[in-house]
């Protein structure tokens, strides 16, 4: 425990932060910091234990070379997240330098890091038509696809069974505009391995590791416009013929990149319903807000982006189905959102200086508003 971190917890305990001038600790723990009724942000006031009083689990996507590199992110990581998931160390192009050959370094490290701490974990993900190896293109075959395939998920999925809360097994899988009666996605896994692929990876990842609850993860289910409209339609469809069929499929993820603008309402919230009726559970997976539509003033996306969050938020949390919530990062140090005109990034709920963002506090307000 660093001097900095006492320092930042008795500051929070005491009630002082108001008092802690902006040459006081790195990051002080409180907020407002000129503000009275400062609040702490860690411990008891932080977004994995406000979750979790809600019955939640709130994590995050990491980035594993930085969590063995960088302890400022560490600490934060383990103050917040009660689960974490690699935000690539587990694709095939991390796991597959080549056809034959496997590394695990980074993703055990991070299976390590979250045992070591007591946080949950999620595993992305095992069948994606991206995050493939180079190699992918030139040796993935009709003959071959499918035993590669099987073969990754038994390796990956069981190298961790019974350790992981769950698994992407199947990511992206619809594409409306790609035009087939089924919605699915005209990709590789789809040409080379045929229509049942989804049903494949489902089947071997249970196979692998009985305990993780698998899940179909898809982007564009959250908005009220016509495009999401039928990516829902078309995910529906697929996940009951996956039931009907008996795959073992447990929940969906809706990764919710969402954009400022965005609405969200009862389309919405009517495809959670329906998932919930095939007996499906609902994980929120990837949630950041990009703000490039806005000028570069940061009050203004501030608060706009906070507002997202807690729109949003707040509306799937009265779906019963929803029990999880990732964001696709935890600082906007480190995120895969990049501005055209460099402005730096405020999608996430600690800034640069790793202080809370209103992100941050619009979760923590939608975590606290769910009925339980
Ligand atoms: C992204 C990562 O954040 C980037 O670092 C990487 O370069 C590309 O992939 N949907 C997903 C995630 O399911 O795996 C993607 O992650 C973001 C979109």
């Amino acid at each position: 425990m660093t001097e900095g971190l006492l320092t930042r917890r008795r500051f929070a305990v005491l009630g002082l932060g108001a008092l802690v001038g902006c040459g006081g600790p790195r990051r002080s723990g409180v907020v407002g910091m000129s503000a009275p009724g400062a609040e702490a942000v860690d411990g008891a006031g932080s977004l994995k234990a406000h979750a979790a009083a809600r019955g939640i689990v709130y994590g995050c996507a990491v980035d594993v070379e930085a969590l063995q590199n960088d302890a400022g992110y560490a600490r934060l990581i383990r103050e917040q997240a009660g689960m974490v998931v690699a935000e690539n160390a587990m694709k095939w192009a991390a796991l597959r330098p080549g056809v034959e050959a496997y590394r695990f370094d980074e993703a055990d490290a991070l299976v390590g890091f979250a045992e070591t701490n007591g946080m949950k974990v999620r595993g992305h993900c095992l069948c994606w038509h991206k995050g493939l190896p180079g190699w992918f293109a030139g040796e993935a075959t009709v003959e071959n696809a499918r035993g590669l395939l099987v073969e990754h998920i038994e390796r990956v999925a069981g190298r961790y069974a019974g350790r992981m809360h769950s698994w992407d097994v199947v990511n992206e899988a619809v594409e409306v505009r790609d035009g087939r009666a089924d919605g699915l996605r005209d990709s590789a896994w789809l040409r080379l391995v045929g229509e049942d692929y989804v049903e494949v990876a489902f089947r071997a990842a249970r196979r692998a590791d009985p305990q993780a609850l698998l899940t179909y993860n898809d982007y564009g289910l959250e908005g009220e416009d016509g495009d999401s409209l039928r990516k829902r339609v078309a995910v529906l469809q697929l996940l009951r013929r996956l039931k009907q069929r008996g795959v073992p499929v447990d929940a969906v993820g809706l990764q919710a990149h969402l954009t400022v603008g965005d609405r969200f309402g009862p389309g919405m919230m009517a495809f959670l319903a329906a998932v919930r009726e095939l007996g499906l559970q609902v994980f929120v997976t990837e949630l950041d807000v990009d703000d490039r539509k806005l000028g570069v003033g940061v009050a203004e996306r501030d608060g706009a982006v906070g507002r997202v969050y807690g729109e949003f938020v707040g509306l799937v949390l009265h779906e019963p189905a929803v029990n999880v919530v990732m964001t696709w990062g935890m600082t906007d140090a480190r995120t895969w959102l990049k501005r055209a005109d460099g402005a730096g990034e405020r999608c996430l709920p600690f800034d640069e200086k790793e202080l809370p963002t209103p992100a941050f506090f619009a979760l923590r307000k939608s975590f606290d508003g769910r009925r339980v």
